[in-house]
């Protein structure tokens, strides 16, 4: 079936449709309704089901017969080391790792925070959870102590499991010392804490509470899979929202992977016993959805990398990978992309390796210029295929789905709407606007399954944060247009999010920070853009009247502060000290005028613009340190 005509059915039956889809999964009792929609915009999937998520990724293989297949390859170059677990093996450590949450007292539906580097351990606990109905927060290793804080205290974890440190390829990261202090700041304590120590920097056990991972999983019985709802909360990941505060995103056991195993079919084209590699992190929605879940719960093998694109030795690090593992499929950001150009621009490197089995590279997470996705079409010879999604849907909401019909490419389009997605382009009335216009990109409910289904204890804030803009429509915080032939073009965000190489960040959380410093007055921060990343943070800050300090140390100090607080992820390192901001008249500050500046972009005069003679003296500060092109 063609793409027009299966995209048309989606929309026209979204229950036949997906009903149809949950054929790929294993239930323990059918639904009593496929979409129920009760209680708009409260939308459930599979109503009344029930399943075990970890038993579809794991023992149903095995019981196939696929237990010697390997189900997970970790390539770790920062730490010299491969590794091959089966699907058998798998399902044993998984069940043993189940059985030593159980020993601790985690029952359905308690919370596990995780806060690991790439290693098999980190997918085992997650299985683990989902095996016992537990619900896993990863939090990402490149968050400081206090976000891991904040996650603690929403998510009221009943237990925590971390490694003890993280390997980054010019330092050892003590995640311990990290997990520590965000326990002594947060003011919900986690009984126990699992930790995996790692033999480059193991942390220091506190007696009562902390266990050894491998002693644990060495006393652990093995546990069954528990059967749930399949409305039950599989996890929640946390993500940047417009306050300090991040939103809990919450996804279910049932729809969910029904949307992991058709996505990986039809939009990725992939085909069980086939090795899928994404090129992320544990902690970041690429991470669950598709090194964990996706290829597990259809029977690949998936790749575990702990390394990155260039420097772990150099810029062939993916040729070889996807050499070495026979990988069909790799998923990544186009920042990564980009930084291999930047070291090895001819791609001398890769004529070194037989990339046989490579069928397609998939990039998402950030905008994809349309050099990158050139460069990499013509260096590998293979579709280049840019997708659209967040890490609220899941999967791809945007794609050209390689699994059901390839369509023509348009360099700078994540392609059309993936079944199951209506996308429309909105204008600040609700009116649809003309193709070719910008707009709010919106999606008419019911979102498909897989998509979130709330923020972690906080439904009001779901409502209001993606549903209020539009009745009817869950609103994406992107902005963009449609041409003539349905394609998607995604501009910006329309709200205070940038895009750090794919890394998801506030601008407001950022300034939170900054404003804590006891000289500043007040500051705002932009994403200005960057070569190789998209966009870096930069902060422009106001003194308070009569302090007079060091530029350089003042300036250092608040690069330290953001990264003590956010964490090294933020990649803050930028700021200048200004007399005044630019602001309306109303006192709001002019941030997307001040990113064209820092940008060497044209830009219109705001009429609302209190002292126009503002933006002279931002241009000056930027080009001192290197941004704003002169005009
Ligand atoms: N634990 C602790 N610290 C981490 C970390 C982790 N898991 N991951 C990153 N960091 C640190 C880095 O060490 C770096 O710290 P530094 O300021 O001391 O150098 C900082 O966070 C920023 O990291 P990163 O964004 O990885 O930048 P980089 O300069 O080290 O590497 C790239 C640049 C392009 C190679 C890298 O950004 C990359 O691989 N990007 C691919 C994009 C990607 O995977 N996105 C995920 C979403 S799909
Ligand atoms: P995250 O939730 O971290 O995955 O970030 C999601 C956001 O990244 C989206 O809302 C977009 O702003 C941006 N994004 C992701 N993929 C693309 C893409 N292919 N093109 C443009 N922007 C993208």
């Amino acid at each position: 079936m063609g793409y027009q005509t299966l995209y048309d059915r989606s929309l026209r039956d979204p229950a036949g449709f997906w009903a149809e889809a949950a054929e790929l999964i294993d239930w323990d009792r059918p639904w009593d309704r496929v979409l129920d929609d009760s209680n708009p915009p409260f939308y459930r999937w599979f109503k009344g089901a029930r399943l075990n998520t970890c038993y579809n990724a794991i023992d149903r293989h095995v019981r196939a017969g696929r237990g010697d297949q390997p189900a997970l390859i970790h390539d770790s170059p920062v730490t010299g080391t491969k590794a091959v677990i089966t699907y058998a093996e798998l399902q044993d450590q998984v069940a043993r790792f189940a059985g030593a949450l159980r020993s601790l007292g985690v029952a359905k539906g308690d919370r596990v925070i995780l806060y690991m580097p790439m290693v098999p351990e980190a997918v085992i606990a997650m299985l683990g959870c989902a095996r016992i109905g537990a619900i896993h927060s990863v939090v990402f290793g490149g968050f400081s102590a206090r976000e891991l804080a904040t996650r603690i205290d929403d998510a009221k974890p009943r237990v925590m499991v971390a490694g003890s440190c993280g390997i980054e390829p010019n330092r050892i990261v003590p995640y311990k010392p990290l997990l520590d202090s965000a326990i002594d700041q947060a003011a919900h304590k986690p009984e126990h804490c699992v930790i995996l120590q790692r033999p480059q920097e193991p942390g220091v056990l506190i007696e009562g509470r902390d266990l050894n991972w491998s002693q644990a999983m060495a006393e652990a019985e093995p546990a069954d899979c528990v059967s749930v709802e399949a409305t039950d909360p599989l996890y929640i990941l946390y993500t940047s929202g417009t306050t300090g505060q991040p939103k809990g995103v919450v996804r279910d056991h049932g729809g969910h992977a029904v949307a992991m195993v058709w996505s990986l079919r039809h939009v990725y084209g992939m085909a069980p016993g086939e090795v899928f590699w994404a090129a992320s992190d544990v902690g970041w929605v690429v991470g669950h959805s598709y090194i964990v879940y996706a290829p597990l719960l259809l029977g690949c093998t998936t790749v575990v990398y702990e390394g990155k694109p260039v420097g772990t030795p150099d810029a062939g690090a993916f040729w070889r990978v996807i050499q070495e593992h026979q990988v069909a499929v790799l998923f990544t950001a186009p920042t990564a992309f980009r930084a291999i150009k930047r070291e090895d621009p001819r791609a001398e490197l890769l004529k070194r390796y037989d990339l046989g089995r490579f069928r397609a590279l998939f990039l998402a997470g950030e905008r994809c210029d349309p050099d990158t996705l050139e460069w990499a079409q013509r260096i590998l010879g293979v579709p280049v295929i840019d997708h659209w999604w967040q890490t609220e849907t899941g999967w791809a909401i945007a794609a050209n789905c390689l699994g059901i019909e390839p369509l023509p490419v348009k360099p700078g389009s994540p392609t059309r709407a993936v079944p199951g997605y209506d996308v429309r382009v909105l204008d600040d009335a609700g009116e649809p606007v003309k193709p070719g216009d910008i707009g709010r990109l919106m999606l008419k409910l019911p979102l498909p399954p897989g998509c979130l289904t709330t923020l972690w204890g906080n439904d009001a804030r779901f409502v209001q944060s993606y549903l209020s803009t539009q009745p009817g429509y869950y609103l994406t915080g992107d902005a963009g247009y449609m041409d003539e032939d349905g394609y998607i073009f995604v501009m910006s965000r329309i709200d205070d999010i940038i895009n750090v190489a794919g890394h998801r960040l506030s601008t407001g959380g950022i300034e939170a920070v900054l404003a804590s410093h006891p000289d500043v007055a007040e500051c705002a921060v932009i994403g200005a853009a960057d070569q190789l990343k998209g966009e870096l943070p930069l902060g422009l800050v106001v003194l308070k009247s009569g302090v007079k300090r060091d530029p350089q140390t003042l300036i250092q100090e608040l690069v330290d502060l953001v990264r003590d607080q956010i964490g090294p992820v933020a990649a803050f390192k930028t700021v200048v000290i200004v007399e005044r901001l630019p602001k309306t008249r109303s006192g709001k500050i002019l941030r997307g005028t001040m990113k064209a500046i820092a940008d060497g972009k044209d830009y219109k005069l705001p009429a609302t613009i209190d002292d126009p003679a503002i933006l002279g003296e931002i241009q000056q500060a930027l080009e001192a340190i290197g941004y704003a092109k002169p005009r």
